[in-house]
């Protein structure tokens, strides 16, 4: 059996599903792997890295019978009987998933691997979110006219900056322990209210607001969505918080729905003039209200970010966590060089989408068939 490794096509993608150092370890699966041409490249694995460890770099990788990306393929490189494991933002873009179905391919979207125990291996979300807020800790550093740290100098003392993270899932506790490092002090809040202790064992604040409601978070350990008026609540105690903050960094989300919009215009323009935003939803989204996919707006002397995958921009690290998620899936479905795919298994039905032309999953449809109805 042949797994294959692509190019990433995607504009500004420079990670690869499989580095180097993974190789062997699908080897021992009893399979062989198949690379194309220069799909390491721009993470810095080149083709004879590759090579070295047992690969064969082909450019008919995208025929294996396992195809592995870190964006989902296009549909027409692929046929029928073939099995797919990449992300494919199957709640946000689930057409997507559908061209995967049509094609009749059997597809696996990494978002969706249970987050149990068992599969923590192959949890794509956290090892890309936990790079992530590490990064935009540094964006935020330094875009901002401030030194983080306290310094105690001949020439006086210098107060450390008042960093604000705002969402403590994986993203948001790296960014606290990363602004931590830094030497900021660092406030925190999540609606999830199991955060706190998480927020504080890392030495930040965690700051609390009576929405007068329970606890915020699903049987999956995810945030539930919010009321208007809950909304509405949040978002004014929160201002004043965000206002005395230096640096804010927003990481929430809710799975398969747009971002909460939690920084509204007006809170932005009350901020102080060379705050820093760093909206990591600006992709899904946004956070902010000012903030743009990929772009840095200045608005009344506050920079808002909005960093498009930011994973891509720490290639090499992230293409080595992917990959080593990765190996851990095809693990679970290939056994002595044969696939099985066990739709009795958790971890596989939870993150198979689509198999035998068909969409399995039942989020999947019904994300499509709410797109559907919005356009008809
Ligand atoms: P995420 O990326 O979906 O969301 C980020 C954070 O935003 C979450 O902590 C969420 O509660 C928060 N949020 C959403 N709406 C908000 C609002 N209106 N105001 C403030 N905060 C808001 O979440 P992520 O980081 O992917 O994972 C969430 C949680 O899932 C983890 O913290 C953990 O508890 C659980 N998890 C479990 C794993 C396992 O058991 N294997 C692995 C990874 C995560």
């Amino acid at each position: 059996m042949r797994i294959g490794v692509l190019k990433e096509t995607r504009e500004g993608e420079t990670r690869v599903a499989l580095v180097p150092d993974a190789v062997p370890k699908l080897l021992k699966l009893g399979v062989e792997v198949l690379v194309e041409p220069g799909a390491g490249v721009a993470s810095g694995f080149l083709d004879a890295a590759y090579e070295a460890k047992g690969a064969q770099v082909s450019g008919d990788a995208s025929s294996a019978e396992v195809v592995l990306g870190v964006q989902a393929p296009d549909p027409a490189r692929l046929q029928a009987g073939q099995v797919v494991a990449s992300t494919m933002n199957p709640l946000g873009e689930p057409a997507g998933v559908a061209a995967l179905a049509e094609r009749g391919v059997t597809g696996i979207a990494l978002e969706l691997v249970p987050r149990i125990s068992r599969a923590q291996a192959m949890d794509v979300l956290s090892s890309m979110a936990n790079v992530a807020g590490y990064k935009a800790v540094l964006m935020a550093a330094t875009a901002s006219p401030k030194l983080f740290p306290l310094m105690m100098t001949a020439a006086g003392t210098v107060r450390p900056a008042k960093v604000f993270i705002l969402g403590a899932g994986v993203a948001g506790l790296q960014a606290i322990a990363t602004a931590r490092r830094l030497g900021a002090v660092v406030e925190a809040y999540d609606i999830r209210s199991d955060t706190k202790e998480q927020v504080e064992s890392l030495g930040a604040r965690f700051v609390e607001f009576d929405l007068g409601v329970g606890d915020q978070q699903d049987s999956g350990g995810y945030a539930k969505e919010l009321s208007e008026e809950q909304k509405a609540l949040q978002a004014r105690l929160m201002a004043e918080v965000i206002q005395a903050a230096d640096a804010v960094i927003t990481t929430a989300q809710v799975p398969g729905r747009r971002a909460p919009r939690l920084i509204t215009e007006e809170v932005v323009e009350g901020m102080k003039p060379g705050a820093v935003v760093v909206d990591m939803a600006a992709d899904s989204g946004g956070n902010c209200a000012y903030s743009k996919p990929g772009e840095e707006v200045v608005v009344n002397g506050v920079t808002i970010l909005g960093p498009s995958n930011l994973p891509a921009s720490v290639g090499s690290t992230t293409s080595q966590l992917f990959a080593q998620n990765l190996v851990a899936l095809l693990g679970l479905i290939v056994q002595e060089g044969a696939l099985t795919i066990d739709l009795e298994d958790e971890i596989l039905a939870g993150a198979v989408v689509c198999k035998d032309g068909t969409i399995v999953h039942p989020r999947v449809q019904e994300a499509l068939g709410a797109q559907q109805e919005t356009q008809s």
